[in-house]
C-alpha cells in the first residue's frame, strides 16, 4: 500500500487533503491523473448501467435533503458505530473492532464505556443554528432516487423491472478513517436501485451480483484479487433481507478492515432492501408509493435490489491491481498497466530531438489531431527514457515519438507500454491505428 500511496503523490494521481497546513485526517485531494481515472472510471461504470440497458435510467438528487427523509430511511435511528474512547492516549475506536477487549489496544489504558455515534454529518440552512435549521449531508445516494420514485413514474412512464443509478458524494462521520482512500468521511457512490416485482427479487439480485461482479473483471481486476462474500444475518444492515459483497484483497498493511479478517475487504454491496424504503417514505410522507401495474391490476410496493459501490474504493482497487516492477536491462521498471477505457492518458505524444523545430512542430500538429479523439499529452521535459517511465508509471498505454526520420518518410514510432514492443506506423494512418487498438474515446 505504501507504494501505491508513494505512487499516487509522485505522479498526480492523489495527493493528502490540505496539504501545506498538515492536511486533514485522512482527506484526498485527486490531482491531474487522479480525476481523469476517476472519470473513466464512472464513464465505464455510467455506460455499462444506464447507457448499455434499457431498463435504468439515471438522476442526479441533492445533497441535502428533507430531514424528514433520514427519519424515515432509519438513518437517525440506526445509522450508529458504538465506540470507546481510551481513557489514558484518548484515542477513539470502534467496539466492534476491539474482538472482546476491554483495554486500549494502542496503550493498553481503560476505556470508556461504550456510546453510541451517529454518523451522520450535521450542518444548518441559512443564518440561524437552531434546531429548525438542521440538515443532514446526505450518507448514501440512495434516498434521493427513493424519493423520486413518484416523479419518475410520472414523468417517464417505466414499467417494472427498471433502475434508477446515481453517482455522487456521500459523507460519514466514521470513527476510524484509514488505509488511504478505503474509508473517508467524505467519497463517492455509484448506486443503482432496481425495482422489482416481489416475486422477482431473488433472482434479479442474483442477476445483478453477477453483473457487478464482472464488471470489475471485464476492466481488468484479476480474478484472484476478487471475490463475492454473502452476508450472515447478523451483519445485515437495518434495510436489507439479503447482501452481497464483492470483495477485493487490498494491500492493507494492517490487520485489514473486512469482517472477516485479512486484506479481503468490500468493494461494493448488492442488497435486497425489500420495500423497507418505499414504505417508510409513503409512511412519513404521507404520500402514494405504490406501483399500479396496468396489466394485473395491481398496487403493491417493488421490492429493491441495490448494487452500491464506492467510486474511490474501485479506483484504489484498480490502481492496487494495475501496480507492478518489473527488472528491465538491470533497471526497475514501475508499471501501471490499467485497462485502456481506465487508463488517465491514453497516447502521450514525444518528440526525440527538441532542438529541431521542424519535428516539435510535427509532433504537435499529431498531438492536436489525436486529441480530437483520445485524451493526448505531448511532453518533451526529459530524454526519452525517462520519459517513457513516467508514462508507464501512469499507465499510458501507447506512446508515439517523433523523429528525424519521420520528417523523411512521414512515419512515427508507437511504443505499446505493455509489451514495449514498437512499430513504425504512417503518420496519416495513426488516427485510424488508434481508433483500432483503444476504441471511441
Ligand atoms: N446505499 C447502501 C450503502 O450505502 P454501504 O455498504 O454503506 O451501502 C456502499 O456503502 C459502498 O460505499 C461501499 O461498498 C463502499 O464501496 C462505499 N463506502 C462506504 N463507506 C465508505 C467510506 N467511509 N469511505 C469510502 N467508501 C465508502
Amino acid at each position: 500500500m505504501d507504494k501505491i500511496v508513494a505512487l499516487c503523490k509522485r505522479r498526480g494521481f492523489i495527493f493528502p487533503g490540505s496539504d501545506i497546513y498538515g492536511g486533514l485526517s485522512n482527506t484526498w485531494d485527486y490531482g491531474p491523473y487522479g480525476v481523469e481515472l476517476k472519470n473513466n472510471l464512472k464513464r465505464s461504470w455510467w455506460k455499462a448501467s444506464v447507457h448499455n440497458r434499457d431498463d435504468v435510467l439515471g438522476m442526479d438528487a441533492a445533497i441535502l435533503m428533507n430531514p424528514e427523509v433520514w427519519k424515515a430511511s432509519g438513518h437517525l435511528e440506526n445509522f450508529y458505530d458504538l465506540k470507546v474512547d481510551c481513557k489514558s492516549c484518548k484515542k477513539r475506536f470502534k467496539v466492534v473492532d476491539l474482538k472482546e477487549s476491554n483495554k486500549c489496544p494502542e496503550c493498553s489504558g481503560d476505556l470508556t464505556e461504550p456510546r453510541q455515534f451517529n454518523l451522520m454529518f450535521k450542518t444548518h440552512q441559512g443564518a440561524v443554528e437552531e434546531e429548525a435549521s438542521l440538515l443532514y449531508l446526505r450518507p448514501e445516494t440512495a434516498q434521493g432516487m427513493f424519493v423520486n420514485f413518484g416523479n419518475i413514474i410520472d414523468s417517464c412512464h417505466l414499467k417494472l423491472p427498471f433502475g434508477l443509478a446515481q453517482i455522487g458524494k456521500a459523507f460519514r462521520n466514521e470513527i476510524t478513517p484509514g488505509n488511504f482512500t478505503f474509508r473517508t468521511r467524505e467519497f463517492e457512490q455509484m448506486e443503482i436501485e432496481y425495482f422489482v416485482h416481489p416475486d422477482e427479487a431473488d433472482k434479479k439480485l442474483e442477476e445483478w451480483i453477477e453483473e457487478r461482479y464482472n464488471w470489475y473483471i471485464n476492466l481488468g481486476i484479476k480474478n484472484e484479487n476478487l471475490r463475492k462474500r454473502e452476508h450472515s444475518n447478523d451483519e445485515l444492515a437495518h434495510y436489507a433481507r439479503a447482501c452481497t459483497d464483492i470483495e477485493y484483497k487490498f494491500p492493507f498493511s494492517s490487520a485489514g478492515e473486512s469482517a472477516c479478517g485479512g486484506a479481503w475487504s468490500e468493494l461494493e454491496g448488492i442488497a435486497n432492501r425489500t420495500d423497507f424504503d418505499l414504505k417508510q417514505h409513503a409512511k412519513i410522507s404521507g404520500k402514494d408509493l405504490e406501483y399500479f401495474d396496468a396489466e394485473s391490476k395491481q398496487r403493491f410496493y417493488p421490492y429493491i435490489i441495490e448494487p452500491s459501490g464506492g467510486v474511490d474504493r474501485a479506483v484504489l482497487a484498480f490502481l492496487s491491481d494495475a501496480y507492478s516492477e518489473q527488472e528491465v536491462r538491470g533497471r526497475k521498471r514501475v508499471l501501471l498497466s490499467l485497462h485502456k477505457d481506465l487508463a488517465p492518458v491514453k497516447i502521450a505524444i514525444l518528440p526525440l530531438l527538441t532542438k529541431r523545430a521542424e519535428i516539435v512542430k510535427l509532433a504537435k500538429d499529431i498531438c492536436g489531431n489525436l486529441k480530437k479523439q483520445f485524451y493526448c499529452v505531448y511532453d518533451d521535459t526529459a530524454a526519452i527514457g525517462k520519459l517513457y517511465r513516467r508514462q508507464d508509471e501512469i499507465g499510458t498505454p501507447y506512446c508515439l515519438t517523433v523523429d528525424v526520420q519521420s520528417l523523411e518518410d512521414k512515419q512515427v514510432t508507437v511504443r505499446s507500454r505493455d509489451s514495449m514492443q514498437q512499430e513504425r506506423i504512417s503518420i496519416d494512418q495513426v488516427a485510424a491505428y488508434f481508433r483500432d487498438k483503444l476504441g471511441q474515446d
